[in-house]
C-alpha cells in the first residue's frame, strides 16, 4: 500500500527522491503521463507522476486520467495527494493562497471519466458525495500548520475544460454555483482514484485571480509561473512535511 504524489503546473519533478527508478507501466487505456518515478522522500518510499508529463507537454483535457490512475493501482498505490494550480474566485483565494477543497464542480466534457464501461456484469455507480478523502485532507492541513502556512481548509473547486482561461462571465457563473477556485485538472482524476479505491486529497496553489475578478485585468501566463514558482517551494516544504512526519501508516518502507 503505497502513496503516491501528482504533480500539476509547476512541479513536474521533484528533487530530492533518492533511489530512483522509474518505471514505463502499460494500461488498458493507454499510456500515462510519463514513466513512473518510484523512490525515496524522507525515508519513505513514493510514487510520483507529473500530470502534464515531465516536459510539461500534455494539456489538461488530454492528460490521460485513466491510465494515470491506472498505473498508480497497479503499483498498488492506496493514498493520492494532487498538487494542482488554480485560478482564485473566492476574496480570501488570491495569488499565492494554499487551499485543500472539500468540494468540486464538475464543468468538463468529453473526457473519458469512468473505469465501468464496456463489457460490464452490472451497472456501478460510486459515492461521490464528499470527493476528497478527509484524512488525508487532513494531512496537508496539519503540514501546513506545522509550517506555519496559511492553508485554507475547504472551498469548491470548479473542474472547467480548458486548455483556454475562462471568460470574466464564465467566472461570475461559477462564483454563483458557489465555486471558490477554478482549475481544468482536477476531474475526472478525482472520481477515477475513487472508482480504483485510492484515497485522494488535492493541495490547490492559486496561481492567479480567476478572469474577470479584479474589471479589466486579464489572466497573463508570465504571472501565473512567476506566482507558481515561488508558491512551488512552499508546496515542495509541505509534501517534505507529510513524508517526514511521525505518521508511519502514511509512510510505507516497502517498495513499490
Ligand atoms: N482557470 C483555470 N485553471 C487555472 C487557472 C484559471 O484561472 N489558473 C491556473 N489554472
Amino acid at each position: 500500500m503505497h502513496l503516491a504524489i501528482i504533480g500539476g503546473t509547476g512541479l513536474s519533478q521533484i528533487e530530492g527522491i533518492e533511489d530512483v527508478r522509474h518505471k514505463v507501466v502499460s494500461t488498458p487505456f493507454g499510456e500515462p503521463s510519463g514513466p513512473l518515478t518510484i523512490g525515496r522522500l524522507q525515508g519513505c518510499d513514493v510514487v510520483f507522476l507529473p500530470r502534464h508529463g515531465y516536459n510539461h507537454r500534455i494539456p489538461p483535457h488530454q492528460v490521460n486520467y485513466r491510465a494515470n490512475i491506472w498505473a498508480l493501482q497497479e503499483m498498488d498505490v492506496s493514498r493520492i495527494l494532487a498538487v494542482a494550480a488554480v485560478g482564485g474566485i473566492h476574496p480570501d483565494m488570491g495569488p499565492g493562497g494554499l487551499i485543500v477543497p472539500d468540494q468540486l464542480i464538475d464543468y468538463t466534457w468529453g473526457r473519458p471519466s469512468t473505469f465501468y464501461e464496456g463489457d460490464l456484469d452490472s451497472v456501478t455507480h460510486v459515492d461521490f458525495t464528499y470527493p476528497y478523502d478527509q484524512s488525508l485532507r487532513e494531512t496537508f492541513l496539519q503540514a501546513g500548520q506545522e509550517l506555519g502556512l496559511n492553508m485554507i481548509d475547504g472551498g469548491t473547486y470548479g473542474a472547467t475544460q480548458g486548455p483556454r482561461l475562462e471568460t470574466a462571465a464564465e467566472v461570475r457563473r461559477l462564483q454563483r454555483d458557489g465555486c471558490d477556485v477554478v482549475g481544468m485538472t482536477g476531474m475526472p482524476e478525482a472520481v477515477l482514484a475513487r472508482e480504483a479505491e485510492i484515497q485522494y486529497a488535492s493541495l490547490n496553489v492559486v496561481a492567479n485571480w480567476a478572469a474577470g475578478i479584479h474589471d479589466g485585468e486579464t489572466v497573463s501566463m508570465e504571472g501565473i509561473e512567476k506566482t507558481l514558482g515561488r508558491s512551488m517551494r512552499q508546496v515542495r516544504r509541505v509534501l517534505k512535511q507529510i513524508l517526514g512526519g511521525e505518521d508511519s501508516e502514511l509512510c510505507s518502507t516497502t517498495r513499490p
